[in-house]
């Protein structure tokens, strides 16, 4: 490959950490991500959320029903379910059964509809054991939730706090650490050992690989750069930026695209989360190409993940070309409308 390429060829890629929502607004969403990714990892913090293996298939049905509407039939939603301190291991067989693909570990009152979340991983032993006996991954929020502890901290206080004793005690659980935002984290999914397993990974998104906290607060308070885990400083953004174009295979690609209608980000009390589906893949090689890393990308986007849930890697490719595309000020979300990442700009790379 060239070092300045005009177009490139992909596998085509997967999203493996997604919020698409329920009801009138899944749609509107359901369309951009289906427009660039063959799969996605559905996460569960619904409103109450999909904590059971019968819930989880009563929402793929509703994807389902939209994607039906859309005329899609070029995408698959991979379910997960949300853990809870009831979890149990039946539970948990059942969904390995069943096809469940993961479940979420959100620490209680760490992010947006995460009030039902773990208060002490103790009290999911039973469930945690079950899922390192039949190869379930275990996804994770990692941030501790405290008040004393603060916000920057928080992954890096997770890793030491639970993550490293989490892995001692299941050191066969397969584990991904969602939507990672510091050099700590990079460093220690990079460094883990694992006798040669498969069993630590990391996704990263568009946002934390292109900005720094100084985003949220350029020249005032900007709330659609504001998501959970926060964004950090520049030195944890290039370190991320480092993991992502270093090709290999622990990280790879989870836009953790997180839909909030604009009123509810431009408030008193905004949600976190921002919006990247609408053309997260251009947003993914402008990262990539700031470094020359073009070339990392396929592998990042496309094969790492498959690689890493055992599941085969997609066979159609697709066409990324370096031509501007604007993003819209704002776009449809049902009955109101949604204020994408880098509204009103335009993203070097678009998709064929
Ligand atoms: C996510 C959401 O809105 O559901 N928000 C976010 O800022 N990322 C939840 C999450 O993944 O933390
Ligand atoms: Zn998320």
């Amino acid at each position: 490959m060239s070092n300045s390429p005009t177009q490139i060829q992909l596998i085509q890629p997967d999203d493996w950490h997604l919020h698409i929502r329920d009801g009138e607004v899944m749609k509107d969403v359901l369309a951009d991500t289906a427009r660039q990714f063959a799969r996605a990892i559905i996460m569960p913090n619904l409103k109450p959320p999909v904590t059971t293996v019968d819930l989880a298939k009563a929402y793929q049905e509703r994807i389902q029903a939209n994607l039906n509407t859309l005329g899609i039939t070029s995408f698959t939603p991979l379910m997960t379910l949300y853990l809870t301190d009831n979890t149990s291991a039946d539970e948990v067989r059942k969904a390995k059964a069943a096809g469940i693909v993961g479940f979420k570990l959100y620490p209680a009152g760490a992010t947006t509809n995460s009030d039902a979340g773990v208060s002490d991983l103790k009290h999911c032993y039973a469930a945690l054991e079950a899922m390192q006996a039949v190869g379930m991954p275990l996804l994770v929020h990692g941030e501790v939730t405290h008040a004393d502890i603060d916000i920057f901290d928080r992954e890096a206080v997770f890793i030491d706090a639970v993550l490293e004793p989490l892995r001692k005690k299941f050191p066969e659980l397969k584990i991904v650490f969602e939507h990672i935002t510091t050099k700590q984290a990079a460093h220690y999914v990079r460094d883990a050992v694992t006798g040669g397993k498969n069993t630590i990974a990391a996704t990263i998104t568009p946002q934390h690989l292109l900005m720094n906290r100084n985003a949220i607060f350029a020249g005032g308070i900007r709330p659609h750069n504001y998501c959970l885990p926060v964004l950090k400083r520049e030195e944890h953004r290039v370190a991320l930026l480092e993991a992502a174009t270093s090709g290999n295979s622990r990280f790879f690609l989870g836009t953790d695209s997180a839909p909030h209608a604009k009123g509810a980000k431009e408030a008193v009390c905004g949600c976190a989360g921002c919006y990247s589906a609408f053309n997260a893949l251009g947003l993914y090689a402008e990262a990539f190409e700031s470094v020359d890393k073009l070339d990392k990308l396929e592998g990042f986007a496309s094969f790492f993940g498959p690689d890493f849930y055992s599941l085969p890697r997609n066979t159609k490719t697709i066409t990324l070309v370096k031509q501007p595309q604007n993003i819209p000020a704002e776009l449809p979300l049902g009955d109101a409308t949604i204020v994408p990442l880098r509204a009103g700009e335009t993203i070097a790379w678009s998709l064929v």
